[in-house]
């Protein structure tokens, strides 16, 4: 048996595709489209080109994007100051400071200075809190794009096992409790779980977020089971010649082609997800700051 393969690119373009209906319907009846300030802190590459796709994706969806760049050496306090500047800007419905931040900021002290409401990333206390709650509030990207996915492959998730490997605050945590949301009875696995191949192979759902380039191994899986490969690895690959690097995900691929049902590619599955589900915050946080309302193709997961 060979898994289908999931098409995160062709999701995240449908996704967009209904964002940015209802940019545009939204900038029709209220004479401005909802906006997102992008913060990037530095020259570390990998973000440079997240930063870049997040702010093509906003201005083809028909959104406004307002672009931040400081230099690496730029004080926290600066930082700090340019977050509350944009809190208060009306004209700026969404934030998203990019992470990792440069070693001598720390990242907690300007994720607080957020505005919940803006908090398109959905990492301040306010958000987490609110999603731990089961109440409504703006959610973490990736994990959101991971129901999705896993939403459009298995449709209802009602009392599937998922097993999530890595308690990041941006993946593993948020996705844990996105599925409990979806009524999955979930494990939070991590790098201390005792006997971590037993608890994957329990899952019909596996979300793999540790970073570790082929740590889920073939026989790990479930057969069947739909995998969620979130890890994003640069390892060598001698084959491509001198020095070339290739992405790999978190799962071996090939050995775990061979077992589930479907799974994610990397690149070109969850990846793709992340911006469209930031996209959708966007357009979300726009309609609960300004009262409008939310278009119902764009709501997450039912109020608990
Ligand atoms: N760095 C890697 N992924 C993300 C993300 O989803 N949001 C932010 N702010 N930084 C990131």
């Amino acid at each position: 048996m060979t898994a289908r393969l999931i098409d995160g690119k062709a999701s995240a373009a449908r996704l967009r595709a209904r964002v940015a209906a209802a940019a545009g319907r939204l900038a029709a009846e209220h004479g401005r489209a909802p906006a997102l300030a992008v913060v990037l802190v530095g020259d570390d590459p990998a973000s440079q080109v997240y930063v870049a796709g997040k702010v093509k994706a906003t201005r083809e969806a028909g959104m406004i994007s307002h672009e931040h760049r400081l230099p690496a050496h730029t004080p926290e306090a600066e930082v700090v100051a340019l977050v509350a500047r944009l809190n208060a800007d009306p004209a700026v419905d969404g934030i998203l400071v990019q992470l990792p931040l440069p070693s001598h900021i720390e990242a907690d002290r300007v994720i607080a200075a957020l505005s919940p409401a803006k908090d398109v990333d959905g990492l301040t206390t306010e958000n987490q809190g609110r999603l731990a709650g089961g109440r409504p509030g703006l959610r973490p990207c990736t994990p959101a794009g991971c129901v999705v996915l896993a939403r459009e492959t298995l449709g209802r998730l009602q009392g599937l096992r998922v097993a999530v490997l890595g308690r990041s605050l941006l993946v593993g945590r948020p996705a844990a409790l996105l599925f409990l949301a979806e009524d999955c009875t979930v494990t939070l696995a991590h790098s201390r779980s005792r006997d971590l191949p037993a608890l994957c192979r329990e899952a019909d759902i596996l979300v793999a977020a540790v970073g570790r380039p082929g740590l889920v191994r073939g026989d790990w899986i479930k057969p069947g089971a739909c995998v969620l490969d979130v890890g994003i690895n640069r390892v060598p690959a001698p084959e491509r010649g001198e020095g070339k690097t290739r992405l790999v995900g978190d799962v071996a691929f090939e050995e775990a082609e061979a077992v589930a049902g479907a799974i994610t590619p990397v690149p070109g599955g969850v990846g793709p997800m992340t911006i469209a589900a930031l996209l959708r915050n966007t357009v979300l946080a726009a309609c609960a700051r300004e009262g409008w309302a939310p278009p119902a193709d764009l709501e997450t997961e039912p109020a608990a």
